[in-house]
């Protein structure tokens, strides 16, 4: 079934081939997930982490459905070429501001998609000893998973498209989109 693009955004929406998740069932989800972190966690502080900048939108919607005390931090991560990237190297280019010892963390991550990026950090904080360290993952590709990553928290399986929106961009563009579109397959291959 075809989703409709919101008319104000039509326009910057040219690139976009169709509507994957509209603003409505994407809000619909976070806070059914924000009801299970809440009831999972009560009483235990826990911390969210995000990984910069494709987060932005999905941490800014799950903390305001997590109605008990939370903290927030976020680390910035780039990979590196290409090559680098399928052997699981990230560059972090800003880490946490707070320890995260003896803490209950919920790393909350917008696309698992190889699983690397997810792979490489979660070493990274389980190294710092965290009282718990679990994903909460907006989407999950599946096809594409080269090494296995527990999701405890996971809002939509997806098959292997490229979407933008939501905060997700493509060359730093429509992360303002409110919902999340697949970007038409000639803008992703530079034909355009
Ligand atoms: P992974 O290391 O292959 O799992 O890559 C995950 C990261 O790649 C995510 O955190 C996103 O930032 C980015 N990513 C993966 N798929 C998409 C997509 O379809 N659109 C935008 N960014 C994506
Ligand atoms: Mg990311």
């Amino acid at each position: 079934m075809k989703k409709n693009i919101p008319v104000e955004f039509q326009e910057l929406s040219r690139d976009i081939q169709e509507v994957f998740l509209t603003q409505e069932e994407i809000h619909q989800r976070v806070i059914d997930l924000g009801s299970e972190i809440a009831r999972d966690y009560a009483g235990k502080k826990p911390l969210l982490v995000g990984a910069l900048k494709g987060v932005m939108c999905f941490l800014a919607d799950l903390v305001r459905a997590i109605p008990i005390v939370v903290e927030v931090d976020f680390m910035a991560v780039s990979s590196y070429s290409s090559e680098e990237r399928d052997r699981g190297v990230v560059r972090v280019i800003k880490d946490l501001d707070l320890s995260i010892t003896d803490r209950h963390v919920i790393f909350v991550e917008d696309v698992v998609d190889t699983g690397l990026t997810l792979n490489y950090l979660l070493r990274s904080l389980q190294a710092r000893g965290p009282a718990s360290l679990e994903v909460c993952a907006l989407l999950n590709k599946t096809s594409r998973r080269l090494v296995e990553i527990p999701i405890r928290y996971k809002g939509f399986d997806m098959p292997d498209y490229f979407i933008v929106g939501y905060g997700l961009d493509y060359g730093e563009r429509y992360r303002n989109l409110p919902f999340i579109g697949i970007l038409k397959p000639e803008v992703l291959f530079g034909k355009n």
